[in-house]
């Protein structure tokens, strides 16, 4: 029996060196230690030994359990240990490490441009309003003296809307935001100023300066008095705060049937002030916007005195200035969407 015994010790203990994990010492403490284990077996077959046998071999297998009980302890402690040893080298955090960098959202530069122009409008006292993309034709053209057979109309490629769904009046996808215009002067009267971000869209083939969407701001100003004066005096203004305080304007007779005189706006170039570079083509100056003092006609039909209220107008893409401002080659380029683009910009 006590050979029985030292069988058991031996091949327990050479076991538990081997037990690595929970798992197997768990597996180990079932075999020799459990109900139905080893040493169990030995004990429960003392009852057949005679008396004086039965004491020694008793005596030795509860002092063999003790012993097993013992080791098992002391290596599951010496797993325990082993296993955060392992975790802490294994998986310890390495500072140097660079961080995973967090892609944050941010405005569209157009956008940014754009708040950049409404919050100088509405520092000089212009409230910020906005018209409907689906316009009528009346708004868009007629109201603004480009009637149908009007070789003005030529000026703007329209996209037009089912004709329908207007009903007898037909709708267009807005070709300027001047019909915003129209739209203020039938409800209120002066003074007058206001600024009108928002789209336009032209029925064009695109290339790099053409889109068939695009943004614009229109300006309008209705009060006594105004002169072309005040039309330059504010569009400097806005140019100053965007590109430096040293900028300079020109102002160049052009044709738009709703204004009277018109102009195209030329700002001389903030990269060279006017030397001549690649930002400004060589020429010196950059084409702003289309402006002028408001027909009298127009205002007549809006119900507003022409003989007592003088206006002026104004009407700039976004986009073109945006790509000169950036440096972007692509009007196509900024919806795109792509973020090494536009990531840059903010
Ligand atoms: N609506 C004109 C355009 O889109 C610009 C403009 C606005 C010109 C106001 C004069 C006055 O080209």
């Amino acid at each position: 029996m006590s050979e029985t015994l030292n069988d058991v010790r031996g091949e327990a203990l050479g076991a538990l060196g081997g037990a690595g994990d929970a798992r197997a010492l768990e597996a180990w403490r079932v075999a020799f230690l459990g109900r139905k284990g080893r040493l169990t077996s030995v004990l429960r077959g003392l009852g057949t030994l005679p008396v004086e046998e039965r004491k020694q071999v008793g005596a030795a297998a509860n002092a063999l359990k003790e012993e097993l009980e013992a080791a098992y302890e002391a290596r599951v402690e010496e797993v325990r240990r082993a296993q955060l040893a392992a975790t802490i080298t294994q998986g310890r955090v390495d500072v140097t490490l660079p961080g995973r960098p967090q892609r944050r959202g941010g405005l569209h530069p157009v956008t940014q441009l754009m708040r950049q122009i409404t919050d100088a409008f509405r520092s000089m006292g212009f409230s910020i309003v906005e018209g409907p993309e689906a316009e009528l034709e009346y708004y868009n053209f007629d109201a603004l003296r480009i009637p149908g057979d009007h070789p003005a109309r030529d000026m703007w490629d329209t996209l037009w809307v089912d004709e329908r769904v207007g009903g007898a009046r037909p709708l267009l996808l807005r070709t300027h935001t001047s019909p915003a215009q129209i739209r203020y002067m039938e409800r209120y009267k002066p003074p007058i100023r206001i600024a009108v971000p928002g789209k336009a869209y032209r029925y064009e083939a695109t290339d790099t300066t053409h889109e068939w969407q695009m943004t614009q701001i229109e300006v309008l100003a209705v009060d006594e008095g105004l002169t072309m004066a005040h039309l330059k005096g504010t569009l400097l203004e806005l140019f100053r705060r965007l590109f430096g305080p040293e900028r300079r304007i020109r102002l160049v007779c052009v044709y738009f049937p709703f204004v009277e005189p018109g102009a195209q706006v030329l700002m001389d170039c903030w990269v060279c002030s006017g030397a001549g570079c690649h930002t400004c083509h060589r020429t010196g100056w950059i084409e702003m916007l289309g402006a002028g003092m408001v027909h009298p006609e127009i205002l007549e039909n809006m119900g507003i005195d022409s003989s007592r209220y003088t206006g002026f107008a104004a009407g700039m893409g976004v986009e073109r200035l945006a790509m000169q401002m950036y440096g972007v080659e692509d009007i196509r380029w900024w919806y795109q969407n792509d973020l090494r683009l536009l990531g840059q910009l903010r």
